[in-house]
């Protein structure tokens, strides 16, 4: 049985911290859920890890459909996020249709929007049509030619500009945030507004969960690794250790430890 989104919830209740790592086929999806790994996301970074792309806007929706339906052929434990590819949400019609496939053709159980005011329409609609939601404010790797691969929340306004928005995408209906590369005590505030799980990626240790790239963490991406990452093959030997050791990490509290943190 695969993880329920009202079980996520619970174990956040609960204090305990939720583990989420990208797949994009279905053995490394088996792998990864058998390790324990609580959600795995069918991230548009496959655009960069698997296609080899500069940047995730090439990808395409039939591609995240692809990719999701592989995922979930080997996935049989964990909870399924897919993402919106770049320009999928540019409107509400967009939205709806490419959300529609990812759940009926890919298998998804969540699909992520990144954005905070421009996407709350979307959001709104899909919760609205029994479709789970998660938000992805901070760094937005689909806005990357316009902002940088930057830290996001760094000064007062910008920070309050997160926070509004974060509490903005739950009110419209939002069932989970992922949060990029924001200083830690922001993602800290930001995880305590909000009572939905929120899940970091270079934000400190203080969220509901954490999430990486898989590549990132066997230390297979080709050129630069974010700083905020940690090699999990190298200390653990082999693909499953290296899985296990993840999850054991994050649930017991050991990463992302200061070093990692980006801010
Ligand atoms: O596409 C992706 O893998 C992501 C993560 C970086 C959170 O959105």
């Amino acid at each position: 049985m695969r993880k329920t989104l009202s079980q996520l919830k619970k174990m956040v209740q609960l204090d305990e911290k939720l583990v989420c790592l990208t797949a994009y086929d279905a053995s490394f999806a088996h792998w990864i859920a058998e390790a324990g790994v609580d959600v795995i996301l069918v991230g548009d970074s496959l655009g960069m890890v698997v296609q080899g792309h500069a940047t995730t806007l090439p990808v395409s929706l039939d591609e995240m459909v692809y990719h999701t339906q592989m995922v979930q052929r080997g996935n049989h434990k964990a909870w399924c996020i897919a993402d919106l590819p770049f320009m999928a949400d540019a409107t509400l019609d967009s939205a709806l249709h490419a959300a529609g496939r990812l759940m009926k053709e890919g298998g998804a159980n969540m699909v992520k929007l990144e954005g905070g005011q421009r996407v709350l329409p979307m959001v709104e609609t899909l919760s609205a049509m029994g479709v789970p939601v998660c938000g992805h404010l901070g760094l937005l790797p689909q806005s990357v030619e316009k902002y940088g691969y930057q830290v996001q929340g760094k000064d007062q306004t910008s920070a309050e500009r997160l926070l509004e928005e974060a509490a903005a995408l739950q009110t419209a209906g939002a069932e989970m945030l992922v949060l990029e590369c924001v200083p830690s005590a922001l993602a800290a505030e930001i995880t305590a507004n909000l009572s939905i799980p929120v899940i970091g990626i270079g934000s400190g240790k203080e969220t509901s969960g954490q999430v990486l790239v898989l590549h990132d963490m066997l230390g297979l991406t080709v050129g630069k690794t974010p700083k905020f990452a940690q090699n999990f093959l190298q200390e653990g030997g082999s693909i499953q250790q290296a899985l296990a050791d993840y999850v054991a990490a994050v649930k017991q509290g050991h990463f992302p430890q200061a070093l990692h943190e980006m801010a």
